[in-house]
Order: C-alpha cells, then structure tokens, then sequence
C-alpha cells in the first residue's frame, strides 16, 4: 500500500512512533526515524535490520527543523509522536519553566515540523500529527499534558483548512503500555488500566495503526482518530 512512499517518523527511535516506522516499512515504504539521540537512532535502526535512515533534529530548534527536511529531501508522509519530559505536577506546584520546556518540544516542535515539512511533500502527501486523551478527559496532574495536546488538535483542525488540498490529521493515543516507562508515570498508568472499559492500556501497534490508515485515506483532513480503549466514552 506505501510502496513507492517515503515517511517520515519523528519521534521514530520508540514507543508509538517506533511502531508507525515498524508498520511503515512492512507496508513497502522507505522510512527515515528521526529524534534527538543518535544513540537512540542507531539502536533503533538496529532493531529494523538497517532498513531505515535515521537523522538527528531537536524539534525545539527551528533552524534544526529547516535543516532536517533540506537534508532529507522530497518526502509523502510525516508522522509527529515527540514526547517530551511531561510535567505530571500538580497545577500550583509545577515548575513554569519545564511545562514551558515541555509544550515548547510538544506543541511548537509540531507546530515547526507542520510548517517546514509542506514544501517538501509531494502532492497526495498528509501530515499526521500526535494529540493524547488529556485533552479530551481530565486527570490530576495532567493540567499541562492537557493543555498541549488540546492546542495540537485545535492547530491541526485550522490547518487542515489553509494547507488543503495537503491532508493533515492527528491521532489521539490513550493510556500505552510503553516500552520506555516514564518512572513514576508508569504506576500512576498501570493502576488506571482496571478501570478502563477495554480493561487494560493500549499497544504501541494499535495505535500506530491509525497513522497508517490517515496516511491512505485520500478522504480523511482535519481528523482526530482517538484510539484510547474506550478511556472518553
Ligand atoms: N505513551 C502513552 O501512554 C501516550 C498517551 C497519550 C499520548 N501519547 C503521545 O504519543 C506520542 C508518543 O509517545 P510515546 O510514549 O510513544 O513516546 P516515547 O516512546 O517516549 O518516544 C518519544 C520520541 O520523541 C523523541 N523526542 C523527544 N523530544 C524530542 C525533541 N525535542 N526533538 C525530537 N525528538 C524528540 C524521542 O527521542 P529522543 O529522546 O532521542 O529525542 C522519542 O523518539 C507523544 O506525543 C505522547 O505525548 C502517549
């Protein structure tokens, strides 16, 4: 189905974004996984055989940004799945400068990536960017993780508007069972799993699923596709 394509995954070296890139390349794409650890980069290529190109971009640094697409060239698919350091502090106790930090890599390295990414993608081309179920429910310690992935999903809905025909969508990942825990976070998302209606977190390739399909469907702009375990009904 992607034969033919290339794809971009930022964000790639793990979690959900590995799986888009695993997903990507079983489907006949050429993938580039891209993140700021080289480490990471290589470890992750690693994993796949040497079938992907991996490049180095801190999506804080706008000018990194511009570099990364000039280097990477003509492309038809980006997925964004960055995940920053996450405040998880109670409103009053966080600390301005990390959530500034972390909605500076989260909200505007999506917001750099969109923007930049457009005059490198061939026509029939989308963007998929990542949102989370803490814009759509609420949990205590969540105020800033809330906050971005609402303003990505709010940004992706008015830019689907100026950018069509161009296609740009977001996925909406619930509670995952990530391969790289977040000490502490992982207790806290462990113990919400009994009271999920699915009954447990997701997989990373479930929701890497959904890039796929908002990569193929011609028809599909401005979406979130929520795939969260029944966490919002
Ligand atoms: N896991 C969940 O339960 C969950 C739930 C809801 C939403 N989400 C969202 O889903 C997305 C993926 O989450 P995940 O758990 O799969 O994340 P993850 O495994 O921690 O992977 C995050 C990726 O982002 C890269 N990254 C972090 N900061 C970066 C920066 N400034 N520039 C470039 N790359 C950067 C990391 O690599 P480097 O460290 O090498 O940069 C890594 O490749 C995130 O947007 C997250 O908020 C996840």
């Amino acid at each position: 189905m992607l034969s033919n394509s290339k794809i971009l995954v930022v964000g790639g070296s793990s979690g959900i974004g590995f799986a888009v890139a695993q997903q990507a390349l079983n489907a006949g794409a050429e993938v580039v996984i891209a993140s700021r650890s080289l480490d990471k980069l290589q470890a992750a290529a690693k994993q796949f055989g040497g079938s992907v190109t991996v490049e180095q971009v801190d999506v804080s640094d706008e000018q990194a940004v511009i570099d990364f697409f000039a280097r990477v060239g003509p492309f038809d698919h980006l997925a964004a799945t960055i995940k920053p350091h996450l405040p998880s502090g109670k409103f009053l106790e966080n600390d301005l400068a990390v959530v500034g930090a972390a909605f500076d890599a989260k909200f505007w390295g999506q917001y750099r990536l969109a923007k930049h990414a457009v005059r490198h993608i061939r026509p029939h081309g989308s963007i998929v960017l990542t949102s989370g179920v803490a814009a759509r429910r609420s949990y205590p310690g969540y105020s800033a993780v809330s906050a971005m992935n609402a303003a990505t999903e709010a940004l992706v809905s008015a830019i689907a508007i100026e950018l069509a025909p161009l296609r740009v969508n977001t996925v909406c990942p619930g509670f995952v069972d990530a391969d790289t825990p977040i000490p502490g976070r992982v207790d806290y998302v462990k113990k919400l799993a009994p009271s999920l209606p699915l009954n447990r977190l997701g997989a990373t390739k479930e929701i890497a699923a959904a890039y796929l399909y908002l990569f193929g469907n011609a028809y599909s702009t401005g979406s979130v596709i929520v795939v969260d375990g029944g966490v919002t009904c």
